[in-house]
């Protein structure tokens, strides 16, 4: 037999060597962050027919595969910069970077007690810690999943399994008009069709209306059906808003449903004083969806999701294999393959456990107190313009606002003139029918001086847009 190419077993030298090479390639890139183009995605010809080509079946050598990652990475939105103001921001703290490192160099399995026991408690602390910000009883448990889409999911799929299971062409579920679009993905996925999603519209102050919530639980219940869960926002994607989430509990619980509030993007804001008031009601849900990869700035591919009891999770994903009978753990720890669809994945309660204790909660805390309160100045400024309307304040970090009395065309000018300086990057949506621009202040880069960058930037194209 011949003996295989040793090349994937390096040499602590060469593990020094090729581990120096990447690490100086993330740390000039993260140094030059300030100065990046906000937006870059034109990607020449040459480059795109050299990140397509089949892997070799030779080795190839560390510099110039990394100029090569460095390249594409350079044609990209620069998402972990201070520039980065358009849809949710988080950066990408580079201690969770380094935990994500750490973690698959260690490359434990942790979908089970037996096999980490320690790094699983690891794991649990952290979940436990989200558990305890929103007051949730012993029973409950947290998870992490990949995202605030899989957080939602997972929710969905154990509402429905408590409340419907076996009668899932009767299940019917209650979202806000501006709700974020994984819930319908979700309720699909899950088996409701979309017509059996509800569509709930929203108070001048695009608040979920409650009233029209009460309305629809009662019409389908009269109608046979079965609410198996509402979903409320806090906030929302398109503005930040907060939803009356004591108000829509109580309407949810009435008819029967589970209650969901997705706040992905605001929940963690109950980290500060002024989030804890804002998010009054939180505490009231059967779950809620939280993202460390947007308001506790992990890199992407951490969500996260708190659930009221562990036990609906269990029954809803709990399955035996004879294969894994070695594997029993009598002890109070969870095997979170019990609580998920998933089995085997990646020790994600390192990436979120190491900069907590590296850096301690007040860092987190600080930084999103920041956040707010550059907000609420860039709130008050952008008001004082003239041309400008900024309808709504803010209850997280994000301003809309657009050109007053022009046409969404004239906006999506406005917004390409902002762009077009590349140190800021914003997005738009539609409210109300109309186009307006958001400004979304989340990324832990983002400081007073890009801020007031910004409202300069913007200030002088709503003067210049003709
Ligand atoms: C309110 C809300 N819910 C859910 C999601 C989906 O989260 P993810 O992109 O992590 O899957 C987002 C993403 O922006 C969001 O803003």
């Amino acid at each position: 037999m011949s003996e295989p190419d040793r090349s994937l077993e390096p040499t602590a030298d060469e593990m020094r060597a090729l581990t120096a090479a990447v690490l100086e390639y993330l740390i000039e890139t993260i140094e030059g962050l300030d100065d990046a183009p906000a937006s870059l995605n034109q990607p020449s010809a040459d480059l795109l027919e050299a990140v397509s080509r089949p892997p070799p079946d030779f080795p190839g050598d560390i510099a110039s595969l990394l100029s090569l990652v460095g390249r594409a990475a350079h044609q990209s939105y620069q998402t972990s910069g201070p520039s980065y103001l358009g849809y949710i921001p988080g950066g990408g703290i580079f201690t969770s970077a380094l935990a994500g490192f750490l973690g698959a160099g260690m490359n434990r399995y942790t979908g089970k007690v037996a096999t980490a026991p320690a790094l699983v408690a690891m794991e649990e602390s952290v979940l436990r810690w989200m558990c305890d910000l929103f007051r949730f009883p012993v029973e409950a448990q947290g998870l992490l999943t990949t995202g605030g889409s899989m957080a939602n999911l997972i929710a969905l799929t154990a509402a429905r399994t408590l409340r419907a299971e076996g009668q899932v062409d009767r299940a019917t579920v209650y979202v806000g008009e501006h709700a974020h679009g994984s819930i319908v993905k979700a309720a699909r996925t899950a088996g409701i069709s979309r017509e059996h999603v509800r569509i709930v519209r929203s108070t001048a102050d695009l608040r979920l209306d409650v009233a029209h919530l009460d309305a629809r639980l009662r019409e389908d219940r009269d109608a046979g059906l079965i609410p198996v869960c509402v979903f409320a926002a806090a906030g929302t994607t398109n503005t930040g808003t907060i939803d009356p989430l004591a108000d829509i509990c109580t309407a949810a619980h009435v008819a029967g449903a589970w209650f969901h509030v997705d706040a992905a993007y605001g929940g963690l804001f109950q980290l500060t004083a002024r989030g804890r008031e804002r998010l009054a009601g939180i505490a009231t849900a059967d779950s809620i969806t939280l993202d460390p990869h947007k308001a506790m700035f992990l890199p992407f591919g951490t969500g996260a999701l708190v659930v009221r009891s562990r036990e609906a999770l269990r029954l809803t994903f709990s399955e035996n294999a004879d294969y894994m009978q070695d594997l029993q753990d009598p002890g109070s720890l969870p095997d979170f393959d019990a609580l998920t669809p998933e089995l085997t994945r990646e020790f994600r309660g390192l990436r979120m456990w190491l900069p907590l204790h590296l850096h301690g909660v007040a860092a987190f805390r600080d930084q999103l107190d920041e956040k707010l309160a550059l907000t609420e100045i860039a709130y008050d400024t952008l008001r004082a313009h003239e041309r400008l309307e900024v309808p709504w304040r803010p209850d997280l970090t994000v301003v809309v606002f657009r050109l007053a009395g022009r046409d969404d065309t004239t906006q999506l000018r406005l917004l390409d003139r902002i762009n077009a300086t590349q140190r800021v990057l914003l997005s738009s949506t539609r409210l109300e029918g109309s186009v307006y621009l958001r400004l979304t202040i989340l990324s832990f880069r983002t400081h007073a001086g890009r801020v007031s960058e910004a409202l300069e930037i913007i200030s002088l194209a709503a003067d210049e847009v003709t």
